[in-house]
């Protein structure tokens, strides 16, 4: 995640995820699945501004957090990730100063790409700068995993092979940029009602041949090797991800797949020109789309 600061605030770029493989491994006594996936960032931005609030005139109230955000529909109570995340914070630094957050949300919700997790990572690292508390990585990582499985992967970004709920993070090098066009349906999928509808694979495939066409830069091998156990859950649930499948996969990309528990769907594509052919040609027949939304991007570097 990129930032930048100024005299009293914070700004922080939270980006998006994918994932281009994601296998379910067993059910845990805690309700939870055990996974294996490679998840890769990518250039589609929340961004988010931690202001101090005796700098903003706010009175000399502790401990207030006060989110704004442009999205009507988005909850900015404390059962926001955001809120919550700061409120972890204070009680980690034992810090009780004010604080105002603006939230300019761009990534699709409920979606798969992990924008509310990667709002909560931003909130960490923002008010780990903002109150110059000196976390290193490894701390930000333990306890974006207390706020949810895809948090700890964006302290491990542009891309990481992750384990356990999701929250052991493996950094990996890219080969190269990755080109990808994403299609989001106006409806999301919750991720506890995909996650109940999987069947744990007898032989789970074990992620081997993607990693080292991760590495390699091998855009082919890699857009043969998509993989998401999700998926079928989430085609029952959400018809629009098959459908949306389909046409990605009848533009001819290197591969397609839908990314963590949906409701996206992603063409990893062999370069910029071919992202742009692929959105012109989604585009154009925009009708058909049933009000889902094209993003051209880029994984992070
Ligand atoms: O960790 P997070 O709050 O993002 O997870 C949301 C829900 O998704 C969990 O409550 C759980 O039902 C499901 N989940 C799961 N296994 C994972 C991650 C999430 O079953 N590894």
């Amino acid at each position: 995640m990129m930032m930048q600061r100024s005299a009293s605030a914070v700004r922080v770029w939270a980006p998006a995820k994918v994932n281009l493989f994601l296998e379910v491994l067993a059910r845990r006594p805690d309700g939870y699945h055990e996974l294996a996936t490679l998840m890769v960032a990518v250039s589609l931005y929340d961004t988010l501004e931690f202001t101090e609030r005796s700098q903003t005139g706010s009175g000399n109230e502790e401990g207030v957090t006060t989110l704004r955000c442009d999205h009507p529909s988005l909850s900015t109570g404390p059962d926001n990730l955001i809120c919550r995340a700061v409120e972890r914070v204070r009680r980690e630094a034992g810090r009780r100063e004010s604080v105002g957050i603006r939230l300019w949300k761009r990534i699709p919700m409920a979606a798969g790409l992990a924008g509310g997790s990667s709002d909560a990572a931003a909130t960490l690292a923002g008010l780990n700068r903002l109150w110059r508390l000196g976390w290193d990585r490894d701390k930000l990582i333990r306890l974006g995993a207390e706020l949810g499985s895809d948090v700890s992967f964006f302290f491990a970004a542009p891309a990481a092979w992750c384990t356990g709920r999701g929250e052991q993070v493996e950094p990996l090098r890219l080969g190269r940029a990755l080109d990808l066009v994403l299609i989001a349906p106006p409806l999301g999928l919750s991720t506890a009602a995909v996650f109940r509808g999987v069947t744990v694979p007898r032989s789970p495939r074990s992620g081997a041949a993607i990693r080292q066409a991760a590495a390699e830069g091998d855009v082919n091998e890699l857009g043969r090797q998509l993989h998401n156990r999700l998926q079928p859950v989430a085609e029952q649930l959400c018809p629009a991800v098959a459908d949306l499948s389909a046409r990605l996969a009848g533009l001819g990309p290197a591969g397609q797949l839908m990314t963590g528990s949906g409701s996206t769907v992603f063409a990893l594509c062999r370069d910029p020109g071919e992202a742009l052919r692929l959105a012109r040609a989604l585009n154009s027949a925009r009708e058909e789309l049933g009000g889902a939304r094209v993003f051209v991007v880029r994984s992070c570097h």
